[in-house]
């Protein structure tokens, strides 16, 4: 049995990362999407907000489960038994810090934790998590890039800011 774990903000989950998620979940028996908690880093999103998010937009893909962790990547994984992490590559801009960070792993964790990444689909490489709150922050429809329900929780976070 293969256990994954997709880690990252996910400060909201939009669709690029569900399609990542989707496509993860067909590969490994299980994928554990794991929101980090940092808590260095101001967020729009609680945690519980955001693994609540992800928990809704995953309900029907059976094998995909929700967590969050702080701390280093490589000892959640230890802990939960897992070898392999999931990243998604957008554009050739993120593969120095993706780069960077499948080797830090790798490296520290004497080899138990390697990185596999799947390019984003087309439709959804130019998306991200902080451009998507731009976009809402200053009133724009973010309903191409988030679910519904999520673009009404970015909205509600907005409201009477930013216009
Ligand atoms: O969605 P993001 O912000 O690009 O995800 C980054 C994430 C959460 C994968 C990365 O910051 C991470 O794994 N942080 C946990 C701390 C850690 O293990 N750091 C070691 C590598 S520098």
């Amino acid at each position: 049995m293969i256990r994954a774990v997709y880690p990252g903000s996910f400060d909201p989950m939009t669709y690029g990362h569900l399609d990542v998620i989707k496509r993860a979940s067909s590969m490994f028996d299980e994928l554990i999407v794991a929101v980090l908690n940092n808590k260095e880093k101001s967020a729009l999103f609680s945690v519980e907000e955001r693994v609540n998010i992800l928990k809704e937009a995953t309900k029907d893909l059976v094998n995909v489960k929700i967590d969050s962790f702080s701390g280093l990547l490589i000892n959640y994984a230890a802990s939960n038994d897992i070898h392999v992490a999931v990243r998604g590559l957008r554009a050739v801009t993120d593969f120095e810090y993706e780069l960077q960070l499948a080797q830090t792993n790798r490296q520290l964790s004497h080899e138990k934790l390697d990185t596999v990444f799947l390019t984003t689909s087309l439709e959804y490489a130019y998306l991200s998590s902080s451009g998507v709150k731009e976009i809402a922050y200053f009133g724009g429809d973010v309903s191409p890039c988030v679910p519904d329900f999520v673009a009404k929780m970015i909205q509600d976070k907005y409201k009477g800011k930013g216009e």
